[in-house]
């Protein structure tokens, strides 16, 4: 009876001294975060950076089971207590060379899930989402040459926010489909528009017969090829494959053909044409979707299978299957560029931790060579980051937006950015 009357003693003890150590470590979180968040206006312009860019909140470097914001958030489930650097898979990062990287103007604002073309020295950075319950409607454009943004324009109002198929032939952008509004709503619209990027006018474009999310879109052979994506529900993926014959900004047939479906379906892939051949890289099967009778469309997340399949269309209008990323990858139709006749990818979303279920980022730089049919890593993002939008320009090659991890510890998703950034390239 006594003893264990000292027992409880002790354990209430250590719980009082734990319950202060809490209070001490979360208190110097806080203290840092406040600190950290005032500083960070005094935004940096030029600066270096090698990769893994530590977040300013770090620097308080406590083991795990003392980490107060991992406590608190443990309350809401126990999985957030196991260190996402500690398991390994396909989800892990890859072994990368070391990359410099040059911290240039952020964009206007910062974005997830936008679109962007670059031609010549301009590169043209299309809404996306603010933040889940905001979206934007304007182009955001930055010059290459001067280093700056431009004045941004608006888009048309029945053009849709995100999840845009989107594609140039040099001057006219094809604006495809895609969600309108915040959160997870349903059903996408149809709607298709081109803009003249030298008189900054939009005109309207057939609509795509059915309407996508995120489809792969690409100017080929003279046709505007859409295909894949997810369907009207946002979470089935689409094996459809359209085309229309295109001239200077206009059709020049009536309606969409219907053309070989694509092998696999699903939204959020690199497409990209080189010569006769027309790739189709990474994606998705399923995303999330609306929760039932929720009168804002709140997105609510369903399984989903992220692949790193890739797939080549040749002349004949025939498919193959050429050899997968190093590891899956979705979330990358704008993370492209070609060089040298290789395709360069940066960063993506890959398969789900298998023990948290988190959705984890990629921070690799890849390069698919395509004389060899071969993939490497090249190089590692200043973060882990999805939707990240990818442009070169006279050796440079330049990322801005997505949605960045939570540190280079933790990779999975948190801040929306408009951070733009350049490293030298030559492949
Ligand atoms: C503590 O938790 C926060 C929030 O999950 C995380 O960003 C940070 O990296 C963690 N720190 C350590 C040392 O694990
Ligand atoms: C980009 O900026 C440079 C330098 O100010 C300017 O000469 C050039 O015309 C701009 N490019 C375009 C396409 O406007
Ligand atoms: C392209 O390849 C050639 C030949 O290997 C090389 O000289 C050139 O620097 C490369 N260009 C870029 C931009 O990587």
């Amino acid at each position: 009876m006594k003893k264990n009357h000292t027992i409880k003693q002790i354990s209430n003890k250590s719980r009082i001294l734990l319950f202060f150590a809490i209070v001490f470590i979360g208190g110097a979180l806080i203290f840092n975060y406040s600190w950290a968040s005032s500083s960070s206006s005094s935004s940096t312009f030029a600066s270096i950076h090698y990769n893994w860019v530590r977040e300013k909140n770090d620097l308080v470097t406590l083991p795990n089971f003392f980490n107060a914001t991992d406590k608190i958030a443990s309350f809401k489930g126990q999985k957030d207590e196991i260190p996402e650097r500690l398991l390994s898979g396909t989800f892990a990062d890859l072994p990368a060379p070391e990359t410099e990287w040059e911290e240039m103007a952020p964009a206007p604002v910062p974005r997830l899930d936008g679109a962007s073309i670059q031609i010549n020295d301009l590169f043209f950075v299309f809404s996306g989402y603010r933040n889940l319950d905001h979206v934007h409607s304007h182009v955001d454009v930055y010059n290459f040459t001067s280093n700056k943004w431009e004045e941004g324009f608006a888009t048309p109002k029945q053009m849709a926010n995100s999840h845009l198929g989107m594609a140039t032939d040099g001057r006219y952008i094809y604006v495809v489909s895609g969600q309108q509004g915040p959160q997870c709503r349903t059903p996408p619209v149809a709607e298709t528009f081109v803009l003249d990027t030298q008189t900054r006018k939009w005109q309207s474009f057939p609509p795509l017969p059915e309407p996508r999310y995120a489809p792969a879109t690409q100017v080929w052979r003279g046709r505007l090829h859409v295909m894949g994506g997810g369907k009207e529900n946002r979470h089935t993926p689409s094996l459809d494959h359209w085309s229309i014959a295109v001239k200077n900004g206009k059709p020049l047939e009536k309606t969409w053909r219907k053309e070989v479906p694509i092998p696999r379906g699903g939204p959020h892939r690199a497409c990209v044409a080189v010569g006769d051949r027309l790739y189709v890289i990474g994606g998705q099967e399923g995303d999330f979707m609306p929760k039932p009778g929720s009168p804002i469309f709140k997105c609510s997340r369903r399984h989903e299978v992220i692949y790193g399949d890739v797939y080549m269309l040749d002349d004949k209008m025939k498919w193959h299957t050429l050899p997968p990323m190093p590891k899956p990858d979705s979330h990358i139709e704008a993370s492209w560029v070609v060089l040298n006749n290789s395709i360069v990818i940066a960063g993506g979303t890959t398969e789900k931790n298998p023990v948290t279920k988190r959705m984890i980022l990629v921070g690799e730089l890849f390069q698919f060579d395509l004389d060899s049919k071969k993939w490497h890593v090249i190089g590692k993002l200043p973060y882990r980051v999805k939707t990240t939008q990818a442009a070169y320009w006279n050796g440079w090659f330049y990322i801005t937006s997505g949605q960045r991890d939570k540190g280079p510890d933790n990779p999975q998703p948190r801040k929306v950015v408009a951070d733009l950034w350049r490293t030298k390239l030559r492949l």
